[in-house]
């Protein structure tokens, strides 16, 4: 950690060899990371097509990711050159010339906020790809109870941990009207940023440092207050377990809504796309020939688009108890609540 620091305080203090020495473990902590993994589905999905589109290009491929910010000498704000498949998260996507003074990023909600640039990189391609005004647009006409046949399901996209890092700021959770947010994760000075808990090579979280405050101790057995958030009674599970039952609650409650005001029963699937699929056996669960992208589930009202929107941005992004803790208990509470959920037991932030 120490040698670390110097080097990027200024070279002045280190020898040029003892760089070339920490260039080497970075690659190889960077080659063992899911940013080189070349058979990933992140960066295979378009392998039959031989390129990305441009839209999908920015946060799949290093040369995507250079040409939206115009790092490769093109027109900053769109990929306009074609991106062929085979790339992955190649060094230079954070360190072309121009990368580290990236110091501000958009958001699909249309927000833009000021980023430590070393944040700029991790905040653009983990960001997600929806937004909770994009949510509130889609829903904004019609009873919340009717189903809208135009509308289907809106997915977040996968671990976008600085929408929930930036919380209301950046509007990554669909917020429910009347109902106050928290901002940005207020964790400790020092150790607000993306790579001041993540390597950005290895991507794993610096546990040691960790320990310093919060003890020997599994990172989702961290806690900070005695609060019952998911009123199971017991204060003594991490902040993750609260969030991991806050929202196993959630989606029963998206089921019984589906089932008894929808009329059209519910089964959610954790890896086959789109996730919600029609229940055509009413057994609670997406069963193989059900989790198929023709039975997905087409009776979506308003008011379960927004609260299926909010469950599959937290489930999937499983370091939402160190981004944001308080903002995903918020909007899985009134998630629950909005879909006539029982939350008398429940303590909302
Ligand atoms: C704003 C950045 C961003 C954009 C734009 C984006 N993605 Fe992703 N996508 C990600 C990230 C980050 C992940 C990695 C999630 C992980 O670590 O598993 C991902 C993962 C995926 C996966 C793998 C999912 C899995 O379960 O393994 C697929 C498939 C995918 N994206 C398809 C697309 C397609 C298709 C497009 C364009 C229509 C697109 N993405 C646009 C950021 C983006
Ligand atoms: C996802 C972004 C990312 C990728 C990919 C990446 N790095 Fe880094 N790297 C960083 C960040 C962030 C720092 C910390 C320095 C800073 O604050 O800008 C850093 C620091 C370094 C340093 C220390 C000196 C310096 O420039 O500050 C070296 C050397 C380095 N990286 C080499 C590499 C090599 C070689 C690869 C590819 C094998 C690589 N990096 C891939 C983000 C990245
Ligand atoms: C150009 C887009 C891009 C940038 C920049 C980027 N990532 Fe990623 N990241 C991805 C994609 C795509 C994946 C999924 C790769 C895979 O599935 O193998 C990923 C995977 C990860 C993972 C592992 C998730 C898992 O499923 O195991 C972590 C952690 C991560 N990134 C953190 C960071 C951090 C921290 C930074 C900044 C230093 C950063 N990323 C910069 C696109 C990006
Ligand atoms: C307070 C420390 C902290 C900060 C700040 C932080 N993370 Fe995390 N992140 C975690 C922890 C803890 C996990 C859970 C992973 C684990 O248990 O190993 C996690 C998980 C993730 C994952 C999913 C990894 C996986 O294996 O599926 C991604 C991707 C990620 N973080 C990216 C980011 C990005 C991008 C930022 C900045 C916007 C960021 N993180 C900021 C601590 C942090
Ligand atoms: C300098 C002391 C310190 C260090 C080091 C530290 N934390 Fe924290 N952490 C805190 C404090 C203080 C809080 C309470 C913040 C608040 O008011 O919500 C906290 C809160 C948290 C929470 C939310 C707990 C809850 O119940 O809301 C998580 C999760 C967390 N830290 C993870 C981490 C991870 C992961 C690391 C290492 C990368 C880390 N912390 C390093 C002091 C620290």
């Amino acid at each position: 950690m120490l040698k670390f620091s110097l080097v990027i305080i200024g070279a002045v203090f280190v020898s040029s060899a003892s760089i070339a020495q920490d260039a080497e473990s970075f690659v190889a902590e960077w080659a063992a990371s899911a940013h080189a993994e070349a058979g990933a589905e992140a960066f295979t999905h378009w392998n039959e097509e031989g390129e990305i589109p441009a839209t999908c290009a920015v946060c799949h491929a290093g040369a995507g990711f250079r040409d939206f910010y115009g790092l490769d000498g093109s027109a900053v704000g769109t990929v306009d050159t074609t991106i062929k498949t085979g790339g992955v998260i190649d060094c230079d996507t954070c360190h072309a010339p121009g990368a580290g003074a990236i110091s501000q990023v958009q958001f699909p909600s249309g927000l833009t906020i000021a980023v430590d640039p070393a944040d700029a990189t991790c905040t653009t391609c983990h960001q997600g790809r929806v937004g909770g005004m994009r949510i509130q647009e889609a829903t904004a006409d019609g009873d919340l109870d009717t189903v809208n046949p135009e509308l289907g399901f809106m997915n977040p996209h996968y671990k976008a941990a600085a929408a929930t890092l930036m919380g209301h700021t950046a509007n990554g959770l669909y917020q429910y009207v009347g109902r106050n947010y928290v901002g940005a994760f207020e964790h400790v000075p020092g150790l607000n940023t993306c790579t001041s808990c993540h390597s950005p090579h290895s991507l794993e979280v610096n546990v040691a440092v960790c320990t310093e405050c919060h003890g020997e101790q599994p990172l989702d057995a961290i806690r900070a207050r005695q609060v019952d958030w998911d009123g199971d009674g017991d204060v003594g599970t991490g902040v993750a377990v609260e969030i991991e039952t806050l929202r196993v609650k959630l989606v029963e409650e998206i089921k019984a809504y589906a089932q008894s005001v929808v009329g059209e029963p519910v089964a959610v699937s954790g890896s086959a796309y789109p996730y919600f699929f029609a229940d055509t056996n009413g057994d609670g669960e997406a069963n193989t020939d059900e989790a198929i992208f023709p039975n997905r589930y087409a009776n979506w009202t308003p008011r379960m688009l927004r609260a299926a929107y909010n469950y599959q941005f937290i489930f999937k992004d499983p370091g939402a108890f160190a981004h944001n803790p308080r903002y995903a208990i918020q909007a899985l509470y009134d998630s629950i609540e909005d879909l006539g959920g029982d939350v008398s037991g429940l303590v909302r932030p």
